[in-house]
């Protein structure tokens, strides 16, 4: 299946996803991409990661953009040249943008396992703990925090934050579909809007800055 579905957030926000199962010739053939946007995905080791990069730029195209509207900042958070913010993710089957007049971050994690084994790396928040008792709630939700403190590092990308002692994500149930976030870092607390669902095997977390 080609384009999955868009997700009309609100009047600023608008997110779009892609379920790839093209060939990568398929995907190649249908975008047209910018000289160093060829060269950075022919670097690449892997062509799931290829058709992950193939995939966002067909969501540009789909979203009215092409590849030679993205550009990217020395931190490699993607800009749109016309001012709006954009956000990406992709993980395996899946590739994920979100368009905003916000600042705004995405990401899109496949639910597994592992997430339990790190747990204790990336979440100090208790109240996931009080799930582990039922593993699919425990696996559910910890991979909704992992989403948010990834997402939060792509709105505010600062070296030195760490996921578990500056990041915190408030407490839900999975029926919620959103929360809050803090960062407490370097003597400044920000606050965000965090919003998630599930497709699928994923999990996708969006979120903004709350307006003051
Ligand atoms: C940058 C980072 C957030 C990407 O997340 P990821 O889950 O690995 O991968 P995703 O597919 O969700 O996101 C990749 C996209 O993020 C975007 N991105 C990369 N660096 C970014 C940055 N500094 N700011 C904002 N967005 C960024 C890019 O668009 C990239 O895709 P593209 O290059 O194909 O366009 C992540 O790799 C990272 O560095 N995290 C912080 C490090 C950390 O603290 N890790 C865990 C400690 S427990």
């Amino acid at each position: 299946m080609p384009f999955y579905k868009k997700i009309n957030v609100d009047s600023k926000t608008v997110v779009f996803v892609w379920k790839i199962s093209e060939s990568y010739n398929e995907l190649f053939h249908s975008v047209s991409l910018k000289d160093n946007s060829l060269a950075r995905m022919e670097g690449m080791k892997s062509e799931s990661h290829q058709k992950g990069f193939l995939a966002v730029r067909m969501l540009l195209q789909q979203a009215g953009y092409t590849d030679f509207d993205l550009y990217y900042d020395e931190f490699g958070k993607p800009h749109i040249k016309d001012g709006k913010h954009i956000s990406i993710s992709h993980s395996f089957d899946f590739s994920v943008i979100v368009l905003s007049e916000r600042n705004i971050g995405i990401d899109l994690e496949l639910r597994r396992d592992l997430v339990k084994k790190i747990a204790r790396k990336f979440a100090a928040e208790k109240f996931v703990y009080e799930s582990e008792h039922n593993s699919d709630d425990f696996i559910r939700k910890l991979t909704v925090i992992w989403g948010v403190k990834e997402a939060v590092f792509k709105v505010r990308n600062e070296i030195g934050i760490s996921f578990k002692e500056h990041i915190f994500v408030r407490q839900f149930e999975m029926d919620d579909k959103q929360t809050t976030s803090l960062l407490d870092f370097n003597d400044t607390k920000q606050e965000f809007e965090v919003f998630f669902t599930e497709i699928e095997s994923y999990t996708l977390v969006w979120l903004w800055e709350t307006e003051k």
